[in-house]
């Protein structure tokens, strides 16, 4: 009987931590996709006291929103399946992790779910509207529009530029995750996302060969790993689901990440991702800025620098490992070559720590040409940043396999790190690199 007892209670529990105590984000079934579903915007208000337990809130209803502090957006796009992101929740905790705002997720999915990408795009000025609407209700009650900032994904990103170019600029911040490429490519900018819709805006393109949009759309645009394919993200459609939208989801992780502070992205100003790769755009001392450009939530530590270029636009460029926190770090390896005849090829180089860690970068995007006492400075990337470096393994290659082998007469290699001009140079005088065979040495400090 007692154990009876014990059990319709625990039933009861169950119940009711299942019921609708707090609104959550809309979750439709593909099926819904498929019929297609009419426009309902809900408003969902996350704060520092209640970051779990969202309250719906509307232009009628503010409810705990506090207008005189912070308020973030947080827009997603189109949902072609009906489920909420997987990224939303973890966006939100982050957010409210840095800081002491509101939160105000944007729920359109009723609108954004249909299998017709065209039928979601067609009501994202609908979506702003509202948006205008409660945001004038805000302002109403005491609000700035300095301290309204939103992140639009996608879709989302658009909406975001629609909403600020009806406050004609004049919202503090726009964030877009890869905006949205079909169907807004090539648009005019008052049909998209454009850096005169907000005081600052900072894109970040992870996509721009499928789902996003290729050209910059703001004070910033940032192209990790040149904006095409991520990696580890599935490169053939037999990664199933993934393949189509990993690349496109990765702006939003990497923006996630920026809030995570386990370490902080740079990115390189530079024209093209080629130059970036070629060690071309290294620098960031410009002007009075002394370090890079932060990727994601920090970008706006170089808003007045950006602002007032003419135009007041620049591309950044940066490579990122596959996980999480997803930071690489940039050596120089610098290479001063002896042999007779010209020499084309590849590096690999792989550190060892005094801790044991290993690190490889793969320098392969184009090969390096050696000369006869010339300086070669490569760009390396690595996923780790060893603070002693204990050995170097250097390996050349032509890449081809007929043909004879050839040798790399290395007069000195250097490495230097960029993050850290400070640490001492490492180098090794004197070696020959067998093509394909790996050389392991221990570095010494360089003469000055
Ligand atoms: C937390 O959320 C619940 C549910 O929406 C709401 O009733 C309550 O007022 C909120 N509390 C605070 C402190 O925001
Ligand atoms: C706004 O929210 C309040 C409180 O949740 C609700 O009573 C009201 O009906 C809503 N108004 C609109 C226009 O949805
Ligand atoms: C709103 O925020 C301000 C400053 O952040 C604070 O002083 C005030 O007490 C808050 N109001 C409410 C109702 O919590």
């Amino acid at each position: 009987m007692l154990r009876l007892y014990f059990l319709i209670s625990l039933l009861c529990l169950v119940k009711s931590d299942t019921d609708e105590t707090c609104p959550s984000f809309t979750r439709l079934s593909f099926h819904s996709a498929v019929v297609g579903t009419g426009l309902n915007v809900r408003l969902m208000l996350y704060t520092q006291r209640n970051q779990t337990c969202a309250q719906l809130i509307n232009s009628t209803a503010l409810g705990n929103l506090n207008v005189t502090k912070k308020t973030t957006f947080v827009i997603h796009g189109f949902r072609p399946t009906g489920s909420p992101p997987v990224w939303m929740e973890e966006l939100v905790q982050s957010l409210l992790n840095v800081q002491e705002m509101n939160v105000v997720v944007v729920d359109w999915n009723r609108g954004a779910t249909t299998v017709i990408y065209t039928h979601a795009s067609g009501k994202t000025k609908k979506v702003a509207l509202i948006l205008k609407e409660f945001i004038d209700q805000m302002l109403a009650k005491g609000a700035s529009l300095d301290d309204i900032y939103m992140i639009g994904v996608s879709l989302g990103a658009h909406i975001a530029g629609f909403v600020g170019e009806m406050y004609a600029g004049k919202l503090g911040r726009i964030t877009g995750l890869d905006p949205a490429g079909p169907l807004f490519n090539g648009k005019p900018p008052e049909d998209r996302l454009d850096p005169s819709d907000a005081q600052f805006v900072d894109v970040i393109h992870s996509d721009t060969d499928a789902l996003g949009y290729k050209e910059p759309l703001g004070n910033i645009d940032f192209y990790p790993n040149g904006g095409l394919d991520q990696p580890g993200c599935p490169k053939t459609i037999f990664g199933g689901m993934k393949y189509f939208k990993c690349d496109h989801q990765m702006s939003v992780f990497l923006y996630i990440a920026s809030l995570q502070n386990k370490c902080s992205i740079s990115a390189y100003p530079c024209d093209s991702y080629r130059d970036y790769r070629d060690g071309k755009c290294v620098s960031c001392g410009i002007g009075h800025m002394v370090s890079c450009p932060l990727l994601g939530y920090y970008a706006d530590n170089w808003k007045d620098y950006l602002l007032d270029k003419d135009p007041p636009m620049m591309k950044a460029f940066f490579d990122t490992a596959e996980k999480k926190p997803f930071c690489m770090y940039h050596y120089f390896v610098d290479i001063v070559s002896w042999n007779k005849n010209v020499r084309r090829g590849f590096i690999t180089i792989k550190l060892r720590g005094e801790d044991g860690h290993i690190t490889e970068s793969r320098i392969d995007h184009e090969p390096s040409t050696f000369q006869k006492y010339h300086q070669v400075s490569l760009l390396a990337r690595f996923n780790q940043d060893l603070d002693k470096v204990a050995e170097i393994s250097l390996l050349f290659s032509t890449k081809s396999v007929v043909g004879p082998k050839y040798q790399l007469r290395v007069l000195r290699m250097k490495l230097r790190s960029l993050a850290h001009p400070d640490r001492p140079h490492l180098c090794r005088y004197d070696l020959v690199l067998k093509e394909n065979v790996e050389t392991i040495f221990q570095p010494i400090l360089c003469a000055k």
